[in-house]
């Protein structure tokens, strides 16, 4: 069988570098202006060739090269995981303004949170050469919270009372946010006493 990509694994890989490219020079800049850098972690991947079959199937789409790069968007999928929730939008604001990457498709999650919690920032852009990225942004806590969700979800033993497990995550995600907006705040505090400090 033919690998669902056909031949564009190497432009693949070529635009996901490319975005991450993007990625490391808003953080030079950030870093530049605040003096620490915005970004704690960044992981990227091309979509295994298996998940993005199982996701065809999945969404009743035929398993074509078609399928995988137009019609589902995150083949090639980036998570930019902040310190602060500026960053998130400063990182946001970065990438929207390159001239070769058109939003097409953004869900705040941040702003409006899934109900079990969930919160993220995720964009779909086109690239001019047609590739898609999905690129997801989130801080810290947010992601600390989505790796725990994840992994309780998707270990099946959990049987058990359900209804107050999912109500303590929806705590969890509350508290985290709250936590959020208070680090936002000290940050500021901060910035604002140096710029201070320097203006004399
Ligand atoms: P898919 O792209 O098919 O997954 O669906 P979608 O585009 O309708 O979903 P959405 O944009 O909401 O989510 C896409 C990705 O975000 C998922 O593949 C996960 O990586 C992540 N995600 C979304 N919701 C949750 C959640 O409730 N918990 C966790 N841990 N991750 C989530
Ligand atoms: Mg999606």
């Amino acid at each position: 069988m033919e690998n669902i990509y056909g031949d564009n694994l190497p432009r693949m890989q070529a635009v996901m570098d490319e975005v991450l490219g993007y990625i490391r020079e808003v953080r030079d800049q950030l870093k530049a202006k605040y003096g620490s850098d915005p970004v704690e972690h960044c992981l990227s991947r091309i979509k295994t060739e298996d998940s993005m079959r199982e996701k065809c199937r999945r969404q009743g789409l035929p398993e074509t090269e078609e399928s995988a790069l137009s019609v589902i968007h995150d083949a090639i999928g980036i998570r930019v995981v902040c310190a602060f929730l500026s960053d998130v939008y400063a990182v946001r604001d970065y990438l929207i303004s390159i001239p070769v990457l058109t939003a097409v498709e953004e869900k705040d999650y941040i702003r409006h949170a899934k109900p079990n919690g969930y919160r993220s920032l995720h964009m779909i852009f086109r690239h001019t050469c047609g590739l898609y990225v999905e690129i997801q942004l989130r801080t810290i806590s947010e992601d600390t919270w989505a790796a725990l969700e994840h992994n309780i979800k998707y270990k099946k033993e959990i049987g058990g009372n359900t209804a107050l497990l999912v109500k303590e995550l929806k705590r969890c995600a509350d508290e985290l946010a709250s936590t959020d907006l208070s680090m936002q705040t000290l940050r500021d505090m901060i910035y604002e006493e140096n710029n201070t400090d320097l203006k004399g």
